[in-house]
């Protein structure tokens, strides 16, 4: 593991820095761990998240920071009252108005660039036809099944100004997923796009959509058009350019006032057992911790120029592409394509192209660029980079190190932000924008302020330094998420039950000598795929979906670029013979059902699967015998099973795989 100092050119052998010193070019202070901790102690305060509140352009700035309603159902800043598309784009017309809010490229290399007053006009025009032509009213559900063109934040924004809730499903996601969203939502308008571009190819979303909407409520469909082709208008579907022509290009449509805990979003993410859940988010906790971390974490101030890759289809992509950096009034990037198309160098000539100083990406990104060769990095000018963040999955040394010496130049901060889409903004961070300690390479650092989290053994006591332990957040935060819709009862047991009154991540983690947190990975039954989150019960219901299969277990296993892929194990129902034909039927199904996203890496057709007694797969005892692991590494893997029962699994199971392997 390497060590950055201050200056963060030198390597260092130990970070235990005595000091705090203001670093006069950047206005950064850096303190050492012990200092951060003191420093972090005193924003623990009731009052302070209040306070931080009332930075926000509120119609009517809070006086009460948090009640607690019911046994774990908090409202934060209950007497507040404001609107997100307001904060977003009324708050900034004043003093950026003709402020470029995105830069927008499209992968064929069109480019569009549209300013604060752009998305105004087009938020008023938009909300003013949703609300007249679709009757959209507060607390209606909104499906969004949109990719990232310049027309989605308006969209998100349009909806948060009438006060419906919007669930944005990833526009890489199947027909199925996006049917299962609607249903669950209660969507009665669904708003999409024609299609976009992936690798020189164009796709379309009629298709999906079209099968997606039977047996739903789905009333009206409106479509942008990304390509301009592909889709043949048909019942209950409207094109964006007729229903904005009849509106006045001037509208205005007044914001609704809405409380602070008024649900701003629904989004859907994967769990352990049963469909995804939507993760319900509020507007006033929500909107307040985006601002402290745009600060805080990003350093953000008005003259970056701000790039997060992420797709608005999950978390990152709604927090760090639209909200947050919309109410800073920044100016931002948004890049339709794949981190190595057209060429890959594409990143760091848009990186150069715009002057992005700020740059959010992921490890999957990261590790999939630095296998270029150098000279594709080193082409560009990237010197107006000031600070680097990763987010998804733990980010390796050598993948850090990567990033920090050949697009950082050695100057830049990197981190690794944990968070979650319950969560809802950034969690454990470094934060130069507040106190900044040494880097580690691959490390999370420690909570933000205001927040407090530890690091738990099974029975709830804490771990000891370097232990592997339960990560929990030991306070609620805002921006957490209300609930899980219309299931009260899964949000208070998957989240306050394991460690009583504590939020539980699902995360394994270790807090080192110096109170840092490395977060290893997930603790369940949930994979991340090139930091995406799917529960391998999804795969596994896809597969057992078709005749032939009797039984399938999916495990996570490590993957060079994509930090873990699927792989699956499946048996057949007698009679019903192995074959790559079966394979590839099998794959398609999960893409189908899923998205191509969670497509098994490989399908082994195995006999029977490793259980406990109690009947349950022994999901990770599989996974380390495919990875090659010896017994004494396996023996403690499995919970609930006995040793004797984990050696007997693991040996049946090690031959049943060499015997298919070599079939
Ligand atoms: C899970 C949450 C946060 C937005 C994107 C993912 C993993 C996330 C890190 C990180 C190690 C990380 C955790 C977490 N994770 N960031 N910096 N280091 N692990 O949101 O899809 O809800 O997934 O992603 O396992 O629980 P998500």
């Amino acid at each position: 593991m390497k060590y950055y100092n201050l200056v963060m050119t030198e390597e260092i052998s130990e970070v235990k820095l005595p000091f705090e010193e203001k670093i006069k070019t950047k206005g950064w202070t850096y303190v050492s761990p012990k200092k951060y901790l003191e420093l972090h102690k005193e924003t623990l305060k009731d009052g302070f998240w209040l306070s931080l509140a009332q930075k926000l352009d509120w119609f009517k700035k809070p006086t009460i920071e948090k009640t607690e309603e019911k046994r774990f159902f908090w409202k934060w800043f209950p007497d507040g009252v404001l609107n997100m598309s307001y904060l977003c784009l009324d708050s900034n017309l004043k003093t950026r108005k003709n402020k470029v809010a995105f830069f927008w490229l499209g992968e064929d290399g069109k480019e569009k660039v549209m300013t604060y007053g752009d998305y105004y006009r087009l938020v008023n025009r938009l909300a003013y036809a949703l609300y007249h032509k679709f009757g959209i009213r507060k607390g209606d559900a909104v499906s969004v099944y949109m990719p990232l063109i310049p027309e989605t934040p308006a969209v998100l924004l349009a909806l948060a100004r009438i006060g419906a809730v919007f669930s944005v499903v990833f526009s890489g996601f199947s027909s199925q997923a996006l049917h299962d969203r609607i249903i669950d939502s209660k969507s009665k308008l669904l708003i999409t796009a024609d299609g976009y571009y992936r690798r020189g190819k164009k796709i379309l979303l009629q298709e999906n959509v079209r099968n997606a909407i039977h047996n739903t409520d789905i009333q009206n469909i409106l479509v942008f058009r990304r390509l301009g082709e592909g889709w043949e208008k048909g019942e209950k579907e409207s094109f964006s350019d007729e229903i904005l022509d009849d509106t006045s290009p001037s509208i205005y449509f007044e914001p609704e006032k809405v409380e602070s805990s008024h649900p701003l979003f629904i989004l859907y993410t994967s769990g352990t057992t049963g469909k995804p859940k939507g993760i319900l988010h509020d507007t006033g906790g929500y909107a307040v911790l985006l601002y402290a971390t745009m600060k805080w974490v990003f350093d953000a101030s008005e003259d970056d120029v701000f790039w997060c890759t992420a797709d608005v289809g999950w978390i990152t992509g709604h927090s760090y592409v639209v909200f947050g950096p919309m109410m800073l009034g920044l100016t931002s990037v948004m890049y339709e394509g794949v981190p190595d198309y057209p060429h890959p160098g594409i990143w760091w000539e848009i990186i150069e192209r715009y002057g992005v100083s700020i740059f959010y990406t992921s490890p999957t990104a990261i590790r999939m660029l630095m296998k270029y060769p150098d000279e594709y990095v080193k082409r560009y000018d990237l010197s107006s980079l000031r600070l680097l963040h990763s987010v998804g999955e733990p980010i390796n040394p050598e993948a850090w190190t990567w990033f920090f010496e050949y697009v950082g130049g050695k100057r830049c901060p990197v981190g690794s932000t944990w968070w979650m889409t319950e969560t809802g903004g950034v969690i454990i961070s470094h934060t130069p924008g507040w106190k900044l300690v040494p880097l580690k390479s691959g490390t999370n650092a420690f909570p933000i302020p205001g927040c407090s989290v530890s690091v738990l053994r099974a029975d709830g006591t804490p771990a000891d330094a370097g232990e592997r332990g339960f990560l929990v957040i030991d306070n609620p935060f805002p921006g957490m998420l209300l609930t899980i819709y219309g299931d009260d009862k899964r949000y208070v047991d998957t989240y306050w039950s394991r460690f009583e009154g504590k939020f539980y991540a699902g995360d394994y983690a270790i807090k080192d000598e110096d109170g840092y947190i490395w977060v290893l990975g997930r603790a369940d039954e949930v994979i991340k795929i090139a930091g995406h989150r799917i529960g391998t019960y999804e795969i596994e219901s896809s597969l057992v979906g078709y005749e032939g299969v009797v039984e399938a277990a999916v495990a996570g296993v490590p993957d060079e670029v994509k930090g873990e892929v699927p792989v699956a194990f499946v048996v057949l129902k007698e009679g019903v013979s192995p074959s790559q034909e079966l394979k590839q039927k099998l794959i398609n199904i999960v893409r189908n059902s899923v998205g191509a996203v969670a497509v098994p890496k490989d399908i082994f057709f195995v006999s029977k699967l490793p259980k406990t007694r109690s009947g349950k797969i022994m999901r990770r005892l599989m996974k380390a015998v495919f990875v090659g692991k010896e017994l004494g590494d396996v023996s403690t893997l499995e919970d609930e099973a006995t040793i004797d029962e984990v050696s007997k699994a693991f040996y049946e199971f090690k031959e049943e795989l060499k015997s298919r392997s070599s079939e």
